[in-house]
């Protein structure tokens, strides 16, 4: 399985902006071991433009943020998977804290778009974690579960090779309190212990990425740590120094 170094650029960035950016992490990481894959997940507006400009950045493949699962119709202000596609985008997120907090995503919503988006074609990282309440509550695992549960409800395993989970504890995003090893190791144990009896002795191939608040300086911390495939990066992927810095760590 290669390590998965994910960028999450949430609302930053216009096209012309995005194109700089991925092109100066496109130099940056040249030289990429081949155990490794970068995606960036860039705003809808600059997709397009950063698909025309895939040649100024082989190491880097690009994702968008969130998608509708259709194919198309009258779904005012949603895009679908196939333009996802047609942009140049080929993985998207799924179920990211926000999208379930800020836009009241349900998990079942967030069920229907990943199976939807891994069959249209898209590789699919599904986004769970903890509440600091929750956590507070001793209601880790419990939570952790029903958001994999129905994320995965209706998902084919033939897709598995392009799915992967990203575990973000929201106590941890945007706040600069990243979480300790102990505690992303409790996690990462829960979800592979759940993906293991889900898909029966297939649970290990899929990749487990930590997110919230990773940092050039912790990067290589979390990612020597056990059931950790991976990071999902907000803030610190925004500028190619610290984002390359965070994929070669
Ligand atoms: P952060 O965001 O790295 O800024 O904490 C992570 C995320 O939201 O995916």
């Amino acid at each position: 399985m290669k390590l998965l170094l994910a960028a999450n650029w949430k609302m930053y960035k216009t096209g012309e902006e995005a194109v700089l950016t991925l092109t100066d992490l496109g130099r940056r990481l040249s030289s990429l071991p081949e155990d490794r894959q970068v995606i960036v997940f860039v705003p809808f507006t600059a997709l397009a433009q950063a698909g025309q400009a895939r040649a100024a950045f082989p190491a880097v493949s690009l994702g968008a943020q969130n998608c509708y699962p259709a194919e198309e119709g009258a779904f005012t202000g949603e895009i679908s998977p196939a333009m996802i596609r047609a942009a140049g985008g080929t993985w998207v997120l799924a179920g990211h804290s926000e999208r379930r907090s800020l836009f009241q995503e349900s998990d079942l919503l967030i069920g229907r778009k990943t199976a939807f988006a891994l069959k249209a074609g898209l590789g699919v990282i599904l986004c769970v974690g903890e509440s600091l309440p929750e956590r507070e509550r001793g209601d880790l695992q419990p939570v952790l579960e029903r958001q994999l549960e129905a994320g995965l409800a209706a998902v084919d395993p033939v897709f598995l090779p392009r799915f992967a989970v990203a575990y973000e504890p929201v106590w941890a995003i945007g706040t600069g309190r990243v979480a300790g090893p102990a505690e992303i190791l409790e996690s990462h144990a829960v979800i592979r212990a759940f993906l293991e009896r889900k898909y029966a002795g297939r649970g290990g191939e899929i990749g487990i990425l930590y997110g919230g608040s990773v940092k050039p300086d912790n990067a290589g911390t979390i990612l020597g740590l056990d059931n950790v495939n991976g990071v999902l990066v907000g803030g610190a992927s925004l500028q190619a120094e610290s984002f390359s810095a965070i994929a070669l760590a």
